[in-house]
């Protein structure tokens, strides 16, 4: 290929052009021919840089820091379902499964919305099993929007959420919460809203600010998802990691709201395996069609092993689910109380794994939350998210993103790094 487009160039195939093994820096040369016969790709998304979580970790991997950067548990998740995936794939079920999802996990999935929120859903018809609740996002973008409809949702939002939507053409109405508290500015919200809203996307237990939406607040925004008639995708892979203050109410079961919500979850967050990717959408009949699509052609099916076990995990016991919230409260606790003592007050949080920290008494007058999260990794030897990520523009610059779903000793070695770091800057 490249053989050919140098004759078309007019240059021989120079060694200077040829890169000496796949994957090798460009030479200068090759570069400059590239770019001479590539056209560019997608101009949104070559607008995103990598993402921040991405750099954080690749930083603290080069500074052996402490990583409370990226959100994944240090907890591998249950044997027994470990073990059924992997047994499960030896007993030769290695083949496309249907493309809805496997029955047994369909099934799984009505069954814990049942016994957990009183839904009635129809396995059959109204539950769809995607490849993580990525995919499944995507396919509800795909299967809902055309160019120009309005989305409005929530800031900070989880980063994946905003870039294809812009790239489908959807214009995003962002409504901000604001800190301390995160409550939901309602003028702002209704404002938000126009003949041309056709979604709205909500994420409760909300990642990265551990917020859960009350019931008064719901029913707000359920006012006006009526009025306008709109969709609402209700993200809420965190459902079960909450800590017993705000109970998770899930959007669908308030009044009117069954026929026009999408519900979706997540295996990776309810048992501690974020690599499995196994999402699954409950949503009525009618609006999952089209969602079904989405699938159709973006993945068609998700790992059978891994639907197996996720749906004898869905069956497990109620005392599973009830325990997931005791060990993340007391890793909170630990990081919280260890971050106040070195003057890195932390906002209150309901769910999630993550703190949010304000880290106004160190930063320098002319720094900003990425500058401070650099200088933490290179300095003092711990990984942190800056909270500008979850935001399109203007965010403040005074707030950072920890994860707590660690084991105690990484706590600890953490906030005795964070100390002698502190202890060097009074
Ligand atoms: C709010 C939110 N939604 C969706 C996801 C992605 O879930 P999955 O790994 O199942 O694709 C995450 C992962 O961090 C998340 O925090």
């Amino acid at each position: 290929m490249i053989a050919a487009g140098c004759a078309a160039w007019g240059l021989g195939l120079s060694t200077e052009l040829d890169s000496p093994y796949p994957g090798a820096p460009q030479t200068p040369r090759l570069r400059e021919y590239c770019a001479s016969v590539v056209k560019a790709g997608n101009s949104i998304l070559s607008s995103y840089g990598t993402s921040i979580f991405e750099a954080m970790s690749a930083l603290a991997r080069e500074h052996a820091a402490v990583n409370l950067g990226q959100g994944f548990p240090d907890d591998r998740g249950r044997l027994d379902l470990r073990k059924a995936a992997a047994d499960y794939v030896i007993d030769g079920h290695n083949q496309y499964p249907p493309m809805m999802g496997l029955p047994a996990l369909r099934q799984a999935v009505a069954a814990h919305d049942r016994r957990f929120y009183g839904l009635e859903v129809d396995w059959q018809t109204e539950v769809l099993v995607t490849s993580g609740a990525t995919e499944a996002l995507f396919d509800c973008y795909l299967g809902l929007l055309e160019a120009g409809d309005e989305v409005v949702l929530f800031e900070p939002a989880y980063d994946a959420y905003a870039p294809m939507l812009r790239r489908l053409g959807a214009v995003i109405r962002r409504v901000r919460l604001v800190p301390p508290d995160w409550s939901l500015p309602r003028e702002a919200l209704a404002a938000a809203f126009s003949p041309k809203t056709k979604l709205v996307l909500l994420n409760s237990p909300m990642n990265p600010i551990g917020k859960v939406f009350t019931r008064d607040e719901l029913m707000f925004l359920a006012s006006l998802v009526e009025q306008h008639d709109v969709f609402v995708v209700c993200d809420e892979v965190y459902e079960h990691l909450v800590f017993g203050n705000a109970p998770h109410i899930p959007l669908m079961t308030l009044p009117g709201m069954r026929e026009r919500v999408l519900r979706i979850g997540s295996a990776g967050k309810t048992f501690s395996v974020t690599g499995w990717k196994v999402g699954y959408i409950t949503a009525p009949a009618a609006v999952l069609r089209p969602i079904t699509k989405a699938h159709q052609f973006v993945t068609f099916t998700t790992a059978p092993n891994l639907q197996h076990a996720v749906a004898l995990g869905l069956g497990l016991e109620d005392a599973y689910f009830h325990g997931l919230g005791a060990p993340l409260v007391r890793s909170r606790d630990r990081l919280a109380s260890g971050l106040a003592a070195l003057e890195l007050p932390v906002l209150p949080c309901d769910a999630t794994y993550f703190l949010v920290l304000d880290v106004s008494r160190w930063l320098r007058p002319d720094e900003d939350d990425v500058a401070f999260c650099r200088r933490l990794v290179v300095d003092a030897g711990v990984a942190l998210v800056p909270m500008s990520a979850f935001y399109e523009a203007g965010s403040p610059r005074h707030l950072v993103r920890a994860c707590f779903c660690k084991e105690d000793a990484t706590i600890d070695a953490a906030l005795q790094r964070l100390s002698a770091w502190v202890a060097k800057q009074r």
